[in-house]
């Protein structure tokens, strides 16, 4: 039996309008000189170019009425006004609420005065850090900062602190330690001094596992130098006060965020505080502004240019219609390059469900593997298989018009790339395109039709390019809050909660279980021989 989505009429209009077009790139522009004018939207420091994708008007209008019949307008009421909708752990979702300029009342409570302490707070310690106003245990101003978490509480402020390096003042320096790899341990602390060097323990639940030990492993590396004092070397951001003081820090190095916050919507809230220590509290604020202005946009802008719900009608077209298993996200912009982590995170652990809201067994595609590389290195890697391979990959490409360097002859080649890429694979190459310029080269015929096949290709590959006036805080928070409401957007449409994280429980629970398997003396024989196999070879060469 079909499920409750694809037995909507509205599902089966584009069933029939799939089944019953053609959809030719080169042949939609062709026929239409104001096809970009038509498929674009400016918004405010954003543009979003759809034109080079499989959309007529009445494609539009079928997603449109789909996202009306999924009832869109009344989910993200229910987003923003914090309803419980995260149901299986019973909580409202509201990151909206961390960059609202207006109350938001949770159980007759406005929560933006408890965010507003917070970010107060915010400003206090990273204005304090950066004037070298913070001293360690024995006397010396903090130089480095370093942030210890994992998933939501490093994804966001790394990429952050990565793309907004231009506004940051360079001190303190401020680092990330995630993996439980001791070598990333290693790594980060190699040149630091503990003397100067603050660590903020970033986790939610202060209970995960990677971050509690490499936040032991730091104590420890703290203590051989600073002796006892090593709580003046730390702070912690976190839902869960009482594990932080039981670990050490101060409680007034606590900055706390709530369970109405997810981990991988938390950049928001003092998850953030790396941000706000590298690049300052002004511009943290900005990028914040940006965020709220794409929520404003798409509380209230029409369905059809509503830029978010627009990425995510495309993203169900592809993977429900045209059966693509992938989505490219290629940054041109060397600061970007930690965006396809952060989405990986933000789209994979949101919609990567199979079950919907009332526990149905879906029976269409629900979250793609999203995955990419900035360009143009990805251009000498794997753009072979985007242009000839066998799979339709749809890709963002994201860039910005102004770069923040002074080497403006490398932004017009790095521009140049990105847009001929989108081209490129629009367009490809017909065999008779190919033969002109094989017969130019004044190869034989029969050289000729040898090579011909390899020549030709396909062209007909989908691409939405984004642009942002420059890489500023306001434009990252933008950028970010777009995507979020566009994972939000595709939860809608699938029926799926995009707020909780069942999948990632079970191999926590078996690590757990192999943990003292692997400190035992004698042969582990209580799992499947491949994995008892495993532990016991690796137990061989210890
Ligand atoms: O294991 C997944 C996860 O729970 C993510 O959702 C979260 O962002 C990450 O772990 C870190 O969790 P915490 O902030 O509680 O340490």
């Amino acid at each position: 039996m079909s499920s409750t989505l694809t037995r909507l009429p509205e599902w089966r209009a584009l069933v029939e309008h799939r089944r019953g077009t053609v959809f030719d790139l080169r042949e939609l522009f062709a026929s239409d000189a104001n096809r970009f004018a038509r498929y674009s939207i400016a918004h405010g420091e954003l543009l979003l170019d759809y034109s080079k994708h499989y959309l007529t008007d009445e494609t539009v209008r079928l997603l449109v009425a789909l996202a009306d019949a999924r009832c869109m307008r009344d989910w993200i009421r229910r987003l923003m006004s914090g309803e419980r909708i995260n149901t299986t752990e019973n909580r409202p979702v509201l990151h909206t609420a961390l960059r609202a300029n207006a109350p938001v009342m949770l159980d007759g409570h406005d929560v933006t005065q408890d965010v507003a302490q917070v970010r107060a707070q915010m400003r206090r310690f990273s204005e304090a850090l950066r004037s070298g106003a913070v001293k360690g245990a024995t006397g010396r101003p903090i130089s480095d900062v370093v942030n210890i978490g994992i998933g939501g509480s490093d994804l966001g402020p790394a990429l952050a602190v990565e793309a907004l390096a231009p506004y940051a003042a360079g001190q303190p320096r401020v680092h990330f330690m995630s993996n439980i790899d001791g070598a990333h341990v290693q790594a980060v602390l190699a040149n630091l001094d503990p003397h100067a060097t603050l660590a903020i323990i970033a986790s939610k639940t202060f209970t995960t596992q990677e971050t509690l030990t490499n936040a032991n492993s730091v104590r420890a590396w703290l203590a051989k130098a600073v002796g006892p004092r090593t709580g003046e070397h730390f702070a912690a951001v976190t839902a869960n006060s009482q594990a932080a003081q039981a670990f050490g820090v101060g409680k007034e190095r606590i900055f706390e965020f709530w369970d109405w916050v997810g981990g991988r919507y938390s950049l928001w809230s003092a998850v953030g505080l790396p941000i706000a220590i590298a690049v300052g509290m002004d511009e943290y604020e900005s990028m914040c502004d940006g965020a709220r202005g794409m929520d404003e946009h798409f509380e209230s802008a029409p369905l059809a240019h509503n830029l978010p719900v627009l990425m995510a009608l495309l993203g169900v077209w592809y993977g429900d219609f045209h059966g693509t298993a992938t989505h490219a996200v290629l940054p041109y912009d060397m600061r970007l390059k930690r965006l396809p982590d952060y989405l990986q995170q933000l789209e994979m652990e949101s919609n990567g469900k199979r079950v919907t809201r009332d526990g149905e067994i879906v029976d269409y595609s629900t979250c793609p593997v999203v995955w990419g590389a900035p360009g143009t290195n990805g251009q000498h890697a794997f753009f072979q298989m985007l242009h000839q391979g066998t799979q339709l990959v749809p890709a963002d490409f994201i860039a910005c018009c102004k770069p923040h360097h002074h080497l403006p002859e490398h932004h017009s080649i790095l521009l140049a790339n990105c847009y001929a890429q989108t081209e490129a694979l629009m367009r490809g190459k017909t065999a008779d395109e190919a033969r002109v310029e094989l017969q130019a080269q004044g190869l034989s015929s029969e050289e000729l039709e040898r090579l011909l096949p390899h020549k030709v290709f396909p062209g007909n590959r989908p691409t939405s390019t984004l642009l942002l006036d420059a890489l500023t805080p306001h434009a990252l928070g933008a950028l970010i809050a777009l995507y979020e409401h566009k994972v939000f957007a595709q939860s809608v449409i699938w029926g799926v909660n995009a707020f909780d994280q069942w999948g990632v429980e079970l191999g926590k629970r078996l690590a757990d279980r192999i943990l003292p398997e692997l400190a035992q003396d004698t042969r582990v024989t209580t799992h499947d021989s491949s994995t008892n196999g495993l532990i016991n070879y690796t137990k061989s060469k210890w």
